[in-house]
């Protein structure tokens, strides 16, 4: 059995970029394996400043979604992070084997903190070693594979050499994972600015496709997104980066080849025309889905219940032997 885990953070409301990134992939594939856990990462929605009515309703919404899109409790485990101490105990345990220069090499860290600086805000604690927790999250269930987005790919790293390293001085813990991604579309980007990720906690909503947004409103994200100054349709990430995510999204939307796609179009505004129609139907099902479930509050509640009780189980004993291995005496 391979164990599978991923979260997501309730920072904004969902993206396209984590629907073809990661979630679909969760449903389609990762859920089908055995010993699949998949979690709203709620702890790491406070490392920036944040409203705590926001995060509330923000994890609520992305359980809910990711129920709609279509994990299935019965195959899976779906909880939410803090409802499991384990994540918060391990975690401590990492920044005890982590070092201080690893965690500021990471780019999210660099790249969030300058930005929180440039506006004036100071830069909390907790987004230094966030990826402590993450690792912990990871680690906790002694999982193999982390399905992510590419920009993932860095906190994945540090989380194999964090238990690879725990296991050399304390004896082995931890099962080594590994990060997984899928085959197109890894990277979304903002579709006003195309070298940049489509990311739900940026300021500005033009370039980024929400999953709850309505169908004319994705039309016209779709049509006013950002192409290149060539006029021929072509897929190269460097030279044309804006018709090149245009034909990745739609490569992930349809199944198809986004090269063999970039042949059939002489023209941006079909290739855009194509590529909000399929948008509009992958999101369509969701959207609905979202509704019922979204009206039915108890049964949420129930299933992170029960999520969080497996989950629970599933961590506790690495968690103990972790502490038992780094030498606290056993309670
Ligand atoms: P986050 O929204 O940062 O919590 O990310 C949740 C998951 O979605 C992670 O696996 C990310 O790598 C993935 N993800 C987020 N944004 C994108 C994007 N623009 N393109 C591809 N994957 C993404
Ligand atoms: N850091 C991830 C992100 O920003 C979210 C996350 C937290 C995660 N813990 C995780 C992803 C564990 C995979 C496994 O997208």
């Amino acid at each position: 059995m391979k164990r599978i885990f991923s979260g997501i953070k309730p920072t904004g409301h969902l993206t396209l970029g984590n629907y073809l990134g990661a979630m679909r992939r969760w449903v389609e594939v990762d859920q089908h394996r055995s010993g699949s856990l998949f979690s709203v990462v709620d702890l790491h929605a406070l490392t920036i400043e944040h409203d705590p009515a926001r995060v509330r309703r923000l994890s609520r919404q992305a359980a809910t979604l990711l129920l709609a899109a279509g994990l299935d409790p019965e195959l899976c485990t779906l909880f939410v992070q803090s409802h499991v101490d384990e994540h918060a105990r391990l975690s401590y345990i990492l920044e005890c084997t982590a070092t201080d220069g690893e965690l500021r090499r990471m780019i999210q860290y660099k790249e969030k903190s300058a930005r929180a600086r440039e506006s004036g805000q100071s830069v909390r604690l907790s987004l230094l070693t966030y990826p402590a927790l993450m690792a912990a999250d990871i680690l906790a269930y002694r999982t193999d594979e982390v399905p992510v987005g590419e920009d993932q790919t860095q906190h994945v790293e540090l989380t194999r050499d964090l238990a690879v390293r725990f296991n050399q001085r304390y004896g082995h813990t931890f099962t080594v994972p590994r990060a997984t991604h899928p085959p197109v579309a890894a990277r979304v980007m903002d579709l006003q600015d195309p070298t940049s990720k489509m990311g739900k906690s940026h300021e500005a909503g033009a370039g980024i496709v929400y999953l709850l947004d309505e169908a004319d409103v994705v039309r016209k994200k779709v049509m006013r997104a950002v192409t290149d100054s060539g006029r021929d349709v072509a897929y190269d990430r460097e030279e044309r980066p804006g018709v090149t995510n245009l034909l990745e999204i739609m490569a992930a939307c349809t199944g198809r080849d986004p090269r063999e796609l970039a042949g059939e179009y002489g023209s941006y505004g079909a290739l855009k025309k194509d590529v909000a129609d399929a948008v509009v139907e992958v999101l369509r099902p969701v959207r609905v889905r979202h509704a019922e479930l979204a009206a039915d509050p108890a049964y949420i509640d129930e299933v992170l219940r029960k999520g969080a009780d497996r989950a629970r189980g599933m961590a506790r004993p690495t968690v103990d032997a972790a502490y038992r291995a780094i030498g606290l005496l056993p309670a």
